[in-house]
């Protein structure tokens, strides 16, 4: 039997009979209104480095006190978070990222790829530790936040959030805020990390299901780390998809009302899968926000393997987002699809329950 090294295995991955919980791409359709009104013409020419100026004066909007100039629209919150890390080696040299372990599978080679150093602290039942998070904080110059976070599904309590925003200003140390799944809490509203050394990313994939589209930002207050990221970007994927950014600016236009019917689907399935799960003898954290479980279970990469060549079901190895011994799930797909992974699940435990300790 192959073993499954990476989720490069799984991506776009779409036979009939197999049952994902390995993506973590939405499979909700996008608002109808982003396909409306699209100015052709425009499409085939090359667009502004920093952004549309009207996406970027609809995004303002939504951040208190923001500039539409404060913004930078990037292909995906991936390309947010490249740009930002190689700018901020450009700026201050071989520094150190604080990451919370586990993490999204993405963040360490971003970092090193940008000459950056990660350094981790482990999370406790999946939130911040803050008495490791303040001593580790005095060797770093970054420090990088995603809640609610992928692969967790834990969102940061408000608390935590307050005290790392003054942690932070008082040690001159960058917050990059992760928030591609801030649309996404089940439990409370979401707390924006502020300040003058906050950059926020996001991205139109989660929220409005958008994730091919690749369009997302970064905004800041930090006009030295705006400035920089246009000038690695006009040398790099220079303007990001015209085409994406038009539908990203009429999605913008879509009532509040969309986003809060795709959260109570995405609520449905969160309590379909965690019960359904919780039924089957599985620990694991309740998920808060984002679409994601991290279930234990010993002999995390056999289980990978084997639930797909034995079973079509794909899961994610807890080892690719630093936590061995757990595998990841996500909830992107419908109820009854939950339903047959469960029962598929249900008989490859069988016998095996000694490794959900
Ligand atoms: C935490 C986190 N950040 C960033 C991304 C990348 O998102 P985008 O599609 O906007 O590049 C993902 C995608 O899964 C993610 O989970």
């Amino acid at each position: 039997m192959q073993k499954i090294t990476s989720p490069a295995a799984f991506i776009g991955l779409n036979d009939t009979g197999i049952i994902s919980f390995g993506s973590g791409q939405p499979d909700l359709p996008p608002p109808e209104a982003i396909f409306k009104h699209l100015e052709t013409p425009r499409l085939f020419k090359y667009g502004l480095i920093k952004g549309d100026e009207e996406l970027r004066s609809l995004l303002a909007k939504e951040y208190p006190g923001a500039e539409a100039e404060d913004f930078v629209i990037t292909n995906g919150a991936s390309e947010a978070l490249d740009l930002v890390f190689r700018a901020i080696y450009q700026l201050h040299g071989k520094v150190g990222v604080l990451v919370c372990k586990p993490y999204y599978y993405s963040y360490p080679p971003i970092i090193e790829l940008a000459g950056l150093k990660p350094v981790y602290t482990n999370l406790i039942e999946g939130k911040i530790d803050l008495k490791d998070f303040e001593k580790k904080l005095k060797s770093v110059k970054v420090v990088l936040i995603n809640s609610p976070s992928n692969p967790t599904g834990r969102v940061e309590e408000m608390e935590t959030l307050k005290a790392i925003e003054k942690l932070c200003a008082k040690h001159g140390v960058y917050i990059i805020s992760d928030e591609v799944y801030k649309d996404l809490i089940y439990e409370r509203e979401n707390y924006l990390l502020k300040g003058a050394q906050v950059i926020t990313i996001n991205s139109f994939s989660k929220t409005y299901s958008m994730c091919g589209l690749r369009v997302g930002y970064l905004w800041s207050r930090d006009k030295k780390i705006v400035d920089t990221v246009v000038d690695i970007k006009v040398h790099t994927s220079m303007n990001t998809n015209v085409l994406g950014q038009e539908m990203a600016r009429n999605a913008m236009h879509v009532p509040h009302s969309f986003i809060e019917k795709q959260r109570q689907i995405w609520q449905e399935r969160r309590d379909r899968l965690y019960g359904g799960l919780i039924a089957l003898g599985f620990d694991l954290w309740k998920p808060e926000g984002a679409f994601y479980v991290l279930p234990k279970i010993k002999n995390s990469n056999r289980v990978v393997s084997e639930l797909f060549h034995k079973h079509q079901v794909i899961v994610y190895d807890g080892e690719w987002f630093g936590a061995p011994g757990r595998i990841r799930l996500s909830y992107a797909l419908d109820v009854k699809l939950i339903d047959e992974g469960l029962k598929r699940i249900k008989k490859y435990i069988q016998g095996k329950e000694s490794w959900l300790k």
